[in-house]
């Protein structure tokens, strides 16, 4: 395959934005060119990570709508849906044009504006990425469902919420070093104690919030990156993988297994192992989804997920940090924007420019970005530039 690397990365503040979605996907599409040093000319192909803004914003066909907003004439432009994993599916799209020779130079946004709408239409909204007619319909939402992840892993392995409450802690800790998370604000046991019930047993602080925002990725041929201002961050493997959207489709519901599948053909790719890993960006969109995914990319033993964030092992100076950035958790969730975004984050960290929240000696990160409860996975692994 044509090696290609990450030669620009920007990400919008995440939360309530006053912007509204063209303007922060556009933000982000600028700032990545202009981190690179890319002319809107230089840009061949246009791939952009959307869930849903029709039901969001009533604005559908929004690959062509972002692409005049930044400039880019007459590019091939697409945009791609896989649910939350909508941002690092359009990662890979871009890969794809980019190693069958079809683009040199490509631009990947993602984005999403979720905080105009009421929390209750969101719910039902991101429910649409869920089995709707076998289990959304009759009351499944993502919080249920993870919920049910979460009592089966208890159950399982005879845990309780103090391994949730030790990767909300983490998460919110590490958010305080983001100046784009959605959070700065640091919890303790005390205050996870007293927040609401979402779906038992998770709580407020258990849950990824409702969110506005963007991030862009500019990708080149190796072969081309010269032409850039930024040292390119290596794409040195990536794996996707899918599963049934119902959740009662599937037998253990204490692992991802398109997960694992991902993860394993990423890791082959890469020609590398999880000890390998220096830092990793997981899809959190609830705590529990932290724990499960930890094991699943082979960092810790089943079971021993939790244990291990307790202990600190997931901390930004722990064993394997995961979530340098705040994650779902404490940075945002906008749907569409999310993979991109992790992209981004690690993209700063191979770089050694992730200010506060840098993993000292980032050699190789690793991201997991999921649609609904499993049903789409992707992982990828990136190296520092050469
Ligand atoms: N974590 C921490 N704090 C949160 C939060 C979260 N997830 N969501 C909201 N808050 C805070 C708000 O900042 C606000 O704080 P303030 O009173 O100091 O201003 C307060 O809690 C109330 O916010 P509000 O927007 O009214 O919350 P809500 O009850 O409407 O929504 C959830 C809370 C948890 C229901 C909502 O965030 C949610 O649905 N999250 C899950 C999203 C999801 O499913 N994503 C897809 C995953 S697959």
């Amino acid at each position: 395959m044509r090696e290609v690397v990450i030669v620009g990365a920007a990400e919008t503040k995440f939360g309530k934005s006053e912007l509204s979605y063209r303007e922060l996907a556009a933000q982000a599409g600028r700032e990545a060119m202009a981190d690179a040093g890319a002319s809107p000319e230089q840009i061949e192909a246009f791939f952009l990570g959307t869930f849903s803004p029709g039901t969001f914003i009533r604005q559908e066909h929004a690959a062509p709508l972002i692409a005049s907003e930044l400039g880019l004439q007459n590019v091939p432009s697409t945009r791609t849906e896989n649910a939350c994993a909508s941002g690092s599916t359009a990662f890979l799209n871009a890969i794809f044009a980019i190693a069958a020779g079809a683009a040199d130079v490509v631009l990947v946004v993602g984005a999403e504006k979720m905080t105009a709408t009421p929390t209750s239409e969101v719910t039902s909204i991101l429910a649409e990425a869920a089995d709707w007619e076998q289990e959304s319909k009759v009351g499944l939402t993502f919080p249920g469902a993870y919920a049910l992840m979460a009592r089966a892993y208890f159950d399982r392995y005879g845990k309780t919420r103090d391994i949730l409450d030790a990767v909300a802690i983490k998460n919110h800790r590490n958010a305080m070093g983001n100046p784009y998370a959605q959070f700065h604000k640091e919890i303790g046991p005390e205050d996870i104690a007293r927040s609401a019930m979402v779906a038992d047993p998770l709580t407020l602080y258990d849950c990824s919030p409702i969110s506005d925002g963007a991030a862009a990725l500019v990708l080149a041929a190796a072969d081309v990156a010269g032409q850039f201002r930024r040292p390119g961050v290596r794409v040195l493997g990536f794996g996707q993988a899918s599963d049934s959207l119902a959740l009662h489709h599937h037998a253990d519901l204490t692992t991802l297994p398109a997960a694992r599948k991902a993860a394993e053909r990423a890791y082959r790719m890469a020609g590398v192992s999880p000890e390998d890993i220096s830092l990793a960006e997981v899809h959190d969109c609830f705590t529990i989804a932290e724990i499960i995914a930890t094991e699943d990319l082979g960092f810790f033993k089943p079971g021993e997920g939790g244990d291990a964030a307790k202990a600190g092992a997931t901390a930004r100076d722990g064993r394997i940090p995961v979530n340098p950035s705040g994650g779902l958790k404490a940075k945002g969730h906008p749907v569409g924007a999310t993979g991109v975004s992790q992209i981004a984050e690690a993209t700063f960290q191979l770089r050694g420019e992730a200010g506060d929240r840098q993993v000292d000696g980032a050699e190789l990160a690793l991201t997991h970005n999921v649609g609904g409860s499993g049903a789409t996975c992707v992982v990828t692994i990136l190296g520092r530039p050469e």
